[in-house]
Protein backbone atom coordinates (compact mmCIF):
# COMPACT_ATOMS: atom_id res chain seq x y z
CA UNK A 1 0.00 0.00 0.00
CA UNK A 2 1.41 3.33 -0.90
CA UNK A 3 0.56 6.71 1.26
CA UNK A 4 -3.15 7.28 -1.50
CA UNK A 5 -4.54 3.99 0.73
CA UNK A 6 -4.38 2.52 -3.45
CA UNK A 7 -2.77 -0.85 -3.32
CA UNK A 8 0.17 -0.79 -6.13
CA UNK A 9 1.27 -4.73 -7.23
CA UNK A 10 4.95 -5.32 -7.17
CA UNK A 11 4.86 -4.89 -10.94
CA UNK A 12 3.09 -1.35 -10.90
CA UNK A 13 5.98 -0.39 -8.61
CA UNK A 14 8.62 -2.34 -10.83
CA UNK A 15 7.17 -0.31 -13.58
CA UNK A 16 7.31 3.11 -11.77
CA UNK A 17 11.02 2.62 -10.85
CA UNK A 18 11.54 1.53 -14.09
CA UNK A 19 9.88 4.59 -15.74
CA UNK A 20 11.61 7.20 -13.32
CA UNK A 21 15.10 5.85 -14.26
CA UNK A 22 14.59 6.23 -18.23
CA UNK A 23 13.10 9.96 -17.03
CA UNK A 24 16.51 10.88 -15.09
CA UNK A 25 18.37 9.30 -18.08
CA UNK A 26 16.64 10.14 -21.20
CA UNK A 27 13.86 11.95 -21.22
CA UNK A 28 14.61 15.04 -18.41
CA UNK A 29 18.10 15.89 -19.62
CA UNK A 30 16.89 16.04 -23.50
CA UNK A 31 13.29 17.56 -23.26
CA UNK A 32 14.25 21.19 -23.69
CA UNK A 33 16.28 20.35 -27.19
CA UNK A 34 13.56 18.45 -28.49
CA UNK A 35 10.82 21.05 -27.46
CA UNK A 36 12.71 23.68 -29.10
CA UNK A 37 13.77 21.47 -32.22
CA UNK A 38 10.27 20.24 -32.27
CA UNK A 39 11.43 16.68 -32.61
CA UNK A 40 10.26 13.06 -31.72
CA UNK A 41 12.58 11.77 -28.81
CA UNK A 42 13.75 8.24 -30.58
CA UNK A 43 16.16 7.76 -28.07
CA UNK A 44 13.85 7.82 -24.93
CA UNK A 45 11.37 5.96 -27.02
CA UNK A 46 13.65 3.11 -27.73
CA UNK A 47 14.57 2.70 -23.61
CA UNK A 48 11.16 2.81 -22.98
CA UNK A 49 9.96 -0.54 -25.35
CA UNK A 50 13.49 -2.05 -24.37
CA UNK A 51 12.24 -1.82 -20.77
CA UNK A 52 9.20 -3.16 -21.57
CA UNK A 53 7.09 -0.35 -20.78
CA UNK A 54 4.48 -0.36 -23.45
CA UNK A 55 4.36 -4.26 -22.17
CA UNK A 56 2.28 -2.18 -19.23
CA UNK A 57 -1.13 -1.97 -20.48
CA UNK A 58 -1.16 -4.67 -22.95
CA UNK A 59 -2.93 -7.53 -21.68
CA UNK A 60 -0.61 -11.37 -20.53
CA UNK A 61 -2.28 -13.18 -22.69
CA UNK A 62 -1.41 -10.66 -25.80
CA UNK A 63 2.26 -10.46 -24.79
CA UNK A 64 1.79 -7.55 -22.30
CA UNK A 65 2.26 -7.38 -18.06
CA UNK A 66 -1.33 -6.87 -17.80
CA UNK A 67 -0.67 -4.41 -15.38
CA UNK A 68 -3.35 -2.41 -15.89
CA UNK A 69 -4.16 1.49 -15.65
CA UNK A 70 -3.39 2.46 -12.39
CA UNK A 71 0.64 1.10 -13.53
CA UNK A 72 -0.21 3.09 -17.11
CA UNK A 73 -0.89 5.94 -14.73
CA UNK A 74 2.33 5.36 -12.24
CA UNK A 75 4.51 5.24 -15.67
CA UNK A 76 2.79 8.08 -17.66
CA UNK A 77 3.08 10.19 -14.48
CA UNK A 78 6.89 9.47 -13.91
CA UNK A 79 7.80 10.18 -17.66
CA UNK A 80 5.04 13.12 -17.33
CA UNK A 81 7.45 14.75 -14.35
CA UNK A 82 10.00 15.02 -16.44
CA UNK A 83 9.04 16.11 -19.96
CA UNK A 84 4.82 16.55 -20.29
CA UNK A 85 5.57 16.23 -23.94
CA UNK A 86 6.84 12.86 -23.98
CA UNK A 87 4.88 11.58 -21.05
CA UNK A 88 1.75 11.62 -23.75
CA UNK A 89 3.77 10.52 -26.62
CA UNK A 90 4.00 7.39 -24.42
CA UNK A 91 0.38 7.34 -23.39
CA UNK A 92 -0.99 7.97 -26.62
CA UNK A 93 0.12 4.09 -27.52
CA UNK A 94 -2.48 3.27 -25.16
CA UNK A 95 -5.26 5.53 -26.49
CA UNK A 96 -4.62 3.95 -29.57
CA UNK A 97 -4.78 0.55 -28.10
CA UNK A 98 -7.68 0.77 -26.29
CA UNK A 99 -10.08 0.22 -29.12
CA UNK A 100 -8.79 -3.07 -29.88
CA UNK A 101 -7.81 -4.25 -26.56
CA UNK A 102 -11.70 -3.12 -25.36
CA UNK A 103 -13.75 -3.94 -28.08
CA UNK A 104 -11.38 -5.97 -30.83
CA UNK A 105 -11.90 -9.56 -32.02
CA UNK A 106 -10.04 -12.29 -30.63
CA UNK A 107 -7.72 -12.31 -34.12
CA UNK A 108 -7.12 -8.76 -33.95
CA UNK A 109 -5.78 -8.72 -30.25
CA UNK A 110 -3.47 -11.97 -31.33
CA UNK A 111 -2.23 -10.15 -34.40
CA UNK A 112 -1.75 -6.11 -33.34
CA UNK A 113 -1.22 -6.41 -29.51
CA UNK A 114 2.02 -8.05 -29.08
CA UNK A 115 3.37 -6.07 -31.58
CA UNK A 116 2.33 -2.95 -29.83
CA UNK A 117 3.87 -4.60 -26.17
CA UNK A 118 6.79 -5.41 -27.85
CA UNK A 119 7.16 -1.28 -29.06
CA UNK A 120 7.85 -2.80 -32.05
CA UNK A 121 4.82 -1.04 -33.38
CA UNK A 122 3.44 2.73 -32.00
CA UNK A 123 -0.32 3.74 -31.92
CA UNK A 124 -2.28 6.55 -32.29
CA UNK A 125 -5.91 7.30 -31.88
CA UNK A 126 -8.30 9.06 -34.92
CA UNK A 127 -11.37 10.43 -33.39
CA UNK A 128 -11.43 14.51 -33.70
CA UNK A 129 -12.09 16.40 -36.94
CA UNK A 130 -11.99 19.97 -37.70
CA UNK A 131 -15.86 20.20 -37.45
CA UNK A 132 -16.21 17.24 -34.72
CA UNK A 133 -14.11 17.78 -31.31
CA UNK A 134 -16.61 17.46 -28.53
CA UNK A 135 -19.21 16.70 -30.32
CA UNK A 136 -17.55 12.94 -31.18
CA UNK A 137 -20.89 11.78 -32.77
CA UNK A 138 -20.45 14.29 -35.35
CA UNK A 139 -17.84 12.42 -37.17
CA UNK A 140 -18.10 13.27 -40.89
CA UNK A 141 -15.15 10.85 -42.33
CA UNK A 142 -16.72 8.12 -43.98
CA UNK A 143 -15.93 4.26 -44.74
CA UNK A 144 -18.01 2.17 -47.16
CA UNK A 145 -18.61 -1.25 -47.51
CA UNK A 146 -17.19 -2.39 -50.88
CA UNK A 147 -16.74 -6.40 -50.83
CA UNK A 148 -14.02 -7.83 -48.63
CA UNK A 149 -13.21 -4.45 -47.39
CA UNK A 150 -14.02 -0.88 -46.26
CA UNK A 151 -13.00 2.00 -48.44
CA UNK A 152 -12.52 5.29 -45.66
CA UNK A 153 -12.72 8.98 -47.22
CA UNK A 154 -12.17 12.44 -45.33
CA UNK A 155 -9.62 13.80 -42.90
CA UNK A 156 -8.99 13.78 -39.29
CA UNK A 157 -7.55 16.22 -36.99
CA UNK A 158 -5.27 16.70 -33.62
CA UNK A 159 -4.15 12.94 -34.66
CA UNK A 160 -1.53 13.02 -31.60
CA UNK A 161 1.87 10.91 -32.27
CA UNK A 162 0.73 11.41 -36.10
CA UNK A 163 3.84 10.24 -38.65
CA UNK A 164 5.55 8.28 -35.69
CA UNK A 165 2.56 5.89 -35.12
CA UNK A 166 2.44 2.99 -37.11
CA UNK A 167 -1.03 1.73 -36.35
CA UNK A 168 -4.07 4.13 -36.45
CA UNK A 169 -7.47 3.42 -34.56
CA UNK A 170 -9.56 5.25 -37.25
CA UNK A 171 -13.32 6.29 -36.25
CA UNK A 172 -15.54 6.65 -39.22
CA UNK A 173 -19.53 7.06 -40.15
CA UNK A 174 -20.72 3.61 -41.63
CA UNK A 175 -24.47 4.49 -41.12
CA UNK A 176 -25.18 7.82 -41.41
CA UNK A 177 -28.85 7.28 -41.21
CA UNK A 178 -28.37 5.54 -38.04
CA UNK A 179 -28.32 7.62 -34.67
CA UNK A 180 -27.06 5.06 -32.21
CA UNK A 181 -24.88 2.92 -34.79
CA UNK A 182 -23.83 5.52 -36.81
CA UNK A 183 -20.19 4.96 -35.95
CA UNK A 184 -17.00 2.02 -36.95
CA UNK A 185 -13.95 2.03 -35.77
CA UNK A 186 -10.38 1.00 -37.80
CA UNK A 187 -7.10 -0.43 -37.74
CA UNK A 188 -5.11 1.49 -40.50
CA UNK A 189 -1.12 0.84 -40.96
CA UNK A 190 0.91 3.37 -42.20
CA UNK A 191 1.95 3.01 -45.56
CA UNK A 192 -1.72 1.93 -46.64
CA UNK A 193 -2.20 3.76 -50.03
CA UNK A 194 -4.18 6.80 -49.90
CA UNK A 195 -3.14 7.40 -45.91
CA UNK A 196 -1.03 10.62 -45.74
CA UNK A 197 -0.09 12.56 -42.59
CA UNK A 198 -0.34 16.43 -43.93
CA UNK A 199 -0.59 19.34 -41.99
CA UNK A 200 1.84 18.87 -38.62
CA UNK A 201 0.95 21.40 -36.20
CA UNK A 202 3.12 24.46 -34.74
CA UNK A 203 1.82 23.84 -31.06
CA UNK A 204 2.38 25.91 -27.77
CA UNK A 205 3.31 23.53 -25.64
CA UNK A 206 4.40 19.22 -25.99
CA UNK A 207 6.14 19.96 -28.87
CA UNK A 208 8.55 16.70 -28.98
CA UNK A 209 5.27 14.54 -29.67
CA UNK A 210 4.10 15.28 -33.06
CA UNK A 211 0.63 16.69 -33.78
CA UNK A 212 -0.91 16.40 -37.72
CA UNK A 213 -3.61 16.07 -39.99
CA UNK A 214 -4.44 12.33 -41.03
CA UNK A 215 -5.73 12.71 -44.34
CA UNK A 216 -7.77 9.52 -45.78
CA UNK A 217 -8.08 9.16 -49.38
CA UNK A 218 -10.03 6.26 -50.87
CA UNK A 219 -7.87 4.11 -47.99
CA UNK A 220 -9.07 0.34 -48.60
CA UNK A 221 -8.57 -1.72 -45.49
CA UNK A 222 -9.98 -5.10 -45.64
CA UNK A 223 -13.15 -6.29 -42.70
CA UNK A 224 -10.03 -8.03 -40.75
CA UNK A 225 -9.59 -4.45 -39.61
CA UNK A 226 -13.36 -3.42 -38.35
CA UNK A 227 -12.77 -3.32 -34.64
CA UNK A 228 -14.91 -5.65 -32.92
CA UNK A 229 -15.97 -7.36 -36.44
CA UNK A 230 -19.21 -5.50 -36.50
CA UNK A 231 -19.99 -2.07 -37.98
CA UNK A 232 -22.23 0.50 -35.77
CA UNK A 233 -20.12 -0.78 -32.28
CA UNK A 234 -17.51 2.55 -33.04
CA UNK A 235 -18.63 5.18 -30.74
CA UNK A 236 -19.54 2.56 -27.75
CA UNK A 237 -15.23 1.95 -28.20
CA UNK A 238 -14.81 5.23 -28.08
CA UNK A 239 -16.37 6.25 -25.09
CA UNK A 240 -14.91 3.40 -23.24
CA UNK A 241 -11.48 4.05 -24.53
CA UNK A 242 -12.08 7.34 -23.52
CA UNK A 243 -12.50 6.15 -19.87
CA UNK A 244 -10.19 3.51 -19.46
CA UNK A 245 -7.36 6.40 -20.90
CA UNK A 246 -8.53 9.46 -18.68
CA UNK A 247 -6.80 8.43 -15.99
CA UNK A 248 -3.41 8.49 -18.17
CA UNK A 249 -3.99 12.30 -18.91
CA UNK A 250 -4.91 13.08 -15.21
CA UNK A 251 -1.73 10.85 -13.96
CA UNK A 252 0.45 12.74 -16.49
CA UNK A 253 -0.81 16.40 -15.02
CA UNK A 254 -0.17 14.81 -12.17
CA UNK A 255 3.30 14.34 -13.11
CA UNK A 256 3.93 17.96 -14.71
CA UNK A 257 2.44 19.18 -11.48
CA UNK A 258 4.76 17.36 -9.51
CA UNK A 259 7.90 18.64 -11.98
CA UNK A 260 7.13 21.99 -11.44
CA UNK A 261 6.45 21.95 -7.74
CA UNK A 262 10.16 20.40 -7.66
CA UNK A 263 12.11 23.15 -9.44
CA UNK A 264 10.20 25.65 -7.65
CA UNK A 265 10.70 24.22 -4.55
CA UNK A 266 14.45 24.05 -5.55
CA UNK A 267 14.72 27.35 -7.20
CA UNK A 268 12.86 29.09 -3.69
CA UNK A 269 15.75 27.89 -1.15
CA UNK A 270 18.41 29.26 -3.83
CA UNK A 271 17.17 32.29 -4.73
CA UNK A 272 17.77 34.77 -2.14
CA UNK A 273 15.79 37.96 -1.55
CA UNK A 274 15.77 40.44 1.10
CA UNK A 275 18.81 38.41 2.48
CA UNK A 276 16.96 35.42 2.58
CA UNK A 277 15.63 32.62 0.55
CA UNK A 278 12.69 33.54 -0.79
CA UNK A 279 11.54 30.10 0.43
CA UNK A 280 11.56 32.08 3.97
CA UNK A 281 9.01 34.42 2.84
CA UNK A 282 5.68 34.04 3.92
CA UNK A 283 3.83 34.78 0.33
CA UNK A 284 6.17 32.29 -1.10
CA UNK A 285 5.74 29.62 1.64
CA UNK A 286 1.49 29.83 0.79
CA UNK A 287 2.25 29.53 -2.62
CA UNK A 288 4.44 26.79 -2.49
CA UNK A 289 2.01 25.06 0.17
CA UNK A 290 -0.94 25.32 -1.95
CA UNK A 291 0.85 23.38 -5.24
CA UNK A 292 2.05 20.65 -2.75
CA UNK A 293 -1.86 20.39 -1.19
CA UNK A 294 -3.53 20.29 -4.66
CA UNK A 295 -0.90 17.76 -6.50
CA UNK A 296 -1.17 15.25 -3.80
CA UNK A 297 -4.98 15.68 -3.22
CA UNK A 298 -4.90 15.51 -7.54
CA UNK A 299 -2.45 12.28 -6.90
CA UNK A 300 -4.94 10.53 -5.05
CA UNK A 301 -8.09 10.74 -6.95
CA UNK A 302 -6.01 9.57 -9.91
CA UNK A 303 -4.96 6.85 -8.37
CA UNK A 304 -8.17 6.15 -7.09
CA UNK A 305 -10.13 6.01 -10.26
CA UNK A 306 -7.33 4.40 -12.16
CA UNK A 307 -7.24 1.30 -9.40
CA UNK A 308 -11.35 1.15 -9.96
CA UNK A 309 -10.92 0.47 -13.18
CA UNK A 310 -8.68 -2.18 -12.78
CA UNK A 311 -11.10 -3.78 -9.72
CA UNK A 312 -14.40 -3.53 -11.75
CA UNK A 313 -13.71 -2.40 -15.63
CA UNK A 314 -16.27 -0.10 -17.42
CA UNK A 315 -18.99 0.86 -15.18
CA UNK A 316 -20.73 4.43 -14.74
CA UNK A 317 -18.91 5.32 -11.50
CA UNK A 318 -15.61 4.31 -13.29
CA UNK A 319 -16.72 6.83 -15.89
CA UNK A 320 -17.33 9.21 -13.93
CA UNK A 321 -14.83 9.38 -11.36
CA UNK A 322 -12.32 9.23 -15.01
CA UNK A 323 -14.01 12.43 -15.49
CA UNK A 324 -13.33 13.51 -12.54
CA UNK A 325 -9.94 12.61 -12.23
CA UNK A 326 -8.78 13.77 -15.86
CA UNK A 327 -10.41 17.89 -14.94
CA UNK A 328 -9.43 18.06 -11.46
CA UNK A 329 -5.76 17.00 -12.27
CA UNK A 330 -5.64 18.84 -15.90
CA UNK A 331 -6.81 21.88 -13.74
CA UNK A 332 -4.41 21.80 -11.15
CA UNK A 333 -1.93 21.26 -13.78
CA UNK A 334 -2.47 24.60 -15.21
CA UNK A 335 -2.66 25.96 -11.65
CA UNK A 336 0.94 24.82 -10.57
CA UNK A 337 2.17 25.27 -13.24
CA UNK A 338 1.42 29.37 -13.25
CA UNK A 339 2.54 29.52 -9.99
CA UNK A 340 5.66 27.89 -10.47
CA UNK A 341 6.04 30.64 -13.03
CA UNK A 342 5.74 33.05 -10.55
CA UNK A 343 8.02 31.61 -8.08
CA UNK A 344 10.44 31.70 -10.10
CA UNK A 345 9.12 36.01 -11.11
CA UNK A 346 11.16 36.84 -14.56
CA UNK A 347 13.42 34.01 -14.56
CA UNK A 348 10.34 31.92 -15.13
CA UNK A 349 8.90 33.71 -18.54
CA UNK A 350 12.33 33.12 -19.77
CA UNK A 351 12.85 30.37 -21.91
CA UNK A 352 16.20 29.58 -20.29
CA UNK A 353 14.88 28.17 -17.68
CA UNK A 354 13.11 24.87 -18.06
CA UNK A 355 9.61 26.35 -15.70
CA UNK A 356 8.27 28.35 -18.83
CA UNK A 357 7.65 24.98 -20.83
CA UNK A 358 5.75 23.41 -17.86
CA UNK A 359 3.36 26.66 -18.57
CA UNK A 360 3.38 25.78 -21.74
CA UNK A 361 2.82 22.27 -22.13
CA UNK A 362 -0.01 22.17 -19.17
CA UNK A 363 -2.42 23.85 -21.34
CA UNK A 364 -3.27 21.29 -23.77
CA UNK A 365 -4.31 18.67 -20.39
CA UNK A 366 -7.13 20.84 -20.41
CA UNK A 367 -8.05 20.09 -23.80
CA UNK A 368 -7.23 17.08 -24.79
CA UNK A 369 -9.34 13.22 -24.53
CA UNK A 370 -12.14 15.43 -23.23
CA UNK A 371 -12.27 19.56 -22.64
CA UNK A 372 -12.88 19.86 -18.99
CA UNK A 373 -15.94 21.44 -20.26
CA UNK A 374 -17.01 17.96 -21.27
CA UNK A 375 -15.20 16.25 -18.43
CA UNK A 376 -17.34 18.49 -16.24
CA UNK A 377 -20.53 17.36 -18.65
CA UNK A 378 -20.20 14.07 -18.22
CA UNK A 379 -20.03 14.12 -14.73
CA UNK A 380 -22.83 16.81 -14.48
CA UNK A 381 -25.21 13.40 -15.97
CA UNK A 382 -23.75 11.21 -13.82
CA UNK A 383 -24.91 13.40 -10.50
CA UNK A 384 -28.54 13.91 -12.72
CA UNK A 385 -28.65 9.92 -12.75
CA UNK A 386 -27.56 9.38 -8.95
CA UNK A 387 -30.41 11.91 -7.84
CA UNK A 388 -33.11 9.21 -8.38
CA UNK A 389 -31.19 7.25 -6.06
CA UNK A 390 -31.17 9.87 -3.42
CA UNK A 391 -35.37 9.79 -3.21
CA UNK A 392 -35.17 9.52 0.36
CA UNK A 393 -33.79 12.76 1.06
CA UNK A 394 -36.67 14.37 -0.83
CA UNK A 395 -39.20 14.63 2.61
CA UNK A 396 -35.89 17.02 4.09
CA UNK A 397 -36.45 19.41 1.22
CA UNK A 398 -39.49 21.82 1.36
CA UNK A 399 -41.80 21.59 -1.52
CA UNK A 400 -42.69 25.68 -1.77
CA UNK A 401 -40.41 25.96 -4.70
CA UNK A 402 -41.91 23.65 -7.00
CA UNK A 403 -43.15 24.78 -10.54
CA UNK A 404 -46.94 24.27 -11.71
CA UNK A 405 -45.80 23.21 -15.07
CA UNK A 406 -44.19 19.82 -15.79
CA UNK A 407 -41.88 19.34 -18.23
CA UNK A 408 -39.37 16.33 -18.89
CA UNK A 409 -36.34 16.57 -15.91
CA UNK A 410 -33.65 19.58 -17.02
CA UNK A 411 -31.31 17.05 -16.57
CA UNK A 412 -32.08 15.73 -20.05
CA UNK A 413 -31.76 19.66 -21.78
CA UNK A 414 -28.97 20.95 -22.99
CA UNK A 415 -26.51 18.45 -22.36
N1 LIG B 1 -19.06 4.06 -22.26
C1 LIG B 1 -19.83 3.32 -23.11
N2 LIG B 1 -20.84 3.84 -23.83
C2 LIG B 1 -21.10 5.14 -23.68
C3 LIG B 1 -20.36 5.98 -22.82
C4 LIG B 1 -19.30 5.38 -22.08
N3 LIG B 1 -18.56 6.10 -21.25
N4 LIG B 1 -20.85 7.23 -22.88
C5 LIG B 1 -21.86 7.19 -23.74
N5 LIG B 1 -22.01 5.94 -24.23
C6 LIG B 1 -23.04 5.47 -25.17
C7 LIG B 1 -24.41 5.80 -24.63
O1 LIG B 1 -24.90 4.78 -23.78
C8 LIG B 1 -25.25 5.96 -25.86
O2 LIG B 1 -25.62 4.69 -26.34
P1 LIG B 1 -27.07 4.44 -27.03
O3 LIG B 1 -27.10 5.34 -28.23
O4 LIG B 1 -27.08 2.99 -27.37
O5 LIG B 1 -28.06 4.86 -25.99
C9 LIG B 1 -24.25 6.53 -26.88
O6 LIG B 1 -22.95 6.20 -26.39
C10 LIG B 1 -24.38 8.03 -27.04
O7 LIG B 1 -24.18 8.62 -25.77
P2 LIG B 1 -24.51 10.16 -25.46
O8 LIG B 1 -25.92 10.45 -25.91
O9 LIG B 1 -24.17 10.39 -24.03
O10 LIG B 1 -23.50 10.90 -26.44
P3 LIG B 1 -23.31 12.45 -26.73
O11 LIG B 1 -23.33 12.66 -28.18
O12 LIG B 1 -24.26 13.23 -25.89
O13 LIG B 1 -21.79 12.74 -26.31
C11 LIG B 1 -19.90 13.22 -24.94
C12 LIG B 1 -21.27 12.49 -25.11
C13 LIG B 1 -19.54 12.87 -23.51
C14 LIG B 1 -19.97 14.72 -25.12
C15 LIG B 1 -18.87 12.60 -25.94
O14 LIG B 1 -19.16 12.99 -27.26
C16 LIG B 1 -17.46 12.97 -25.60
O15 LIG B 1 -16.83 12.34 -24.73
N6 LIG B 1 -16.87 13.99 -26.28
C17 LIG B 1 -15.47 14.32 -26.13
C18 LIG B 1 -14.65 13.54 -27.12
C19 LIG B 1 -13.19 13.50 -26.77
O16 LIG B 1 -12.82 13.26 -25.63
N7 LIG B 1 -12.33 13.73 -27.77
C20 LIG B 1 -10.93 13.70 -27.59
C21 LIG B 1 -10.30 12.76 -28.60
S1 LIG B 1 -8.71 12.17 -28.21
C22 LIG B 1 -7.64 13.48 -28.33
O17 LIG B 1 -7.83 14.43 -27.65
C23 LIG B 1 -6.49 13.46 -29.26
C24 LIG B 1 -5.28 12.72 -28.82
O18 LIG B 1 -4.69 12.06 -29.67
C25 LIG B 1 -4.70 12.83 -27.45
Amino acid sequence: MDHTNVVFSDKAKELQAIARKIADEHVRPLAAKYDKAQEYNYEAARAVAEAGLFKTFIPEEYGGHGAGVLALALVAEELAKADSGFGVAFAVNALGSFPIILGGTEEQKKHWLPQIAAGDKFVAFCLSEKFAGSDAQGLSVRAFEDGDDYIICGEKKWTTNGGVADVYSVFAVTDPESKSRRISAFIVEKGTPGFEVKKVEDKMGIRCVPVVETHFDHVRVPKANLIGGRAGLGFRHAMSTLDYARPGVAAQAVGASQGALDLANVYANRRKQFGIPISGHQMVQQMMADMAMKTEAARRLVYTAAAGIDESGPSALNSKMAAMAKCFATDVAMEVATDAVQVFGGYGFMEDYPIAKFFRDAKILQIYEGTNQVQRLVIARHLIREAGELEHLQEFIPHEEQQSYSEEPVGSRNL
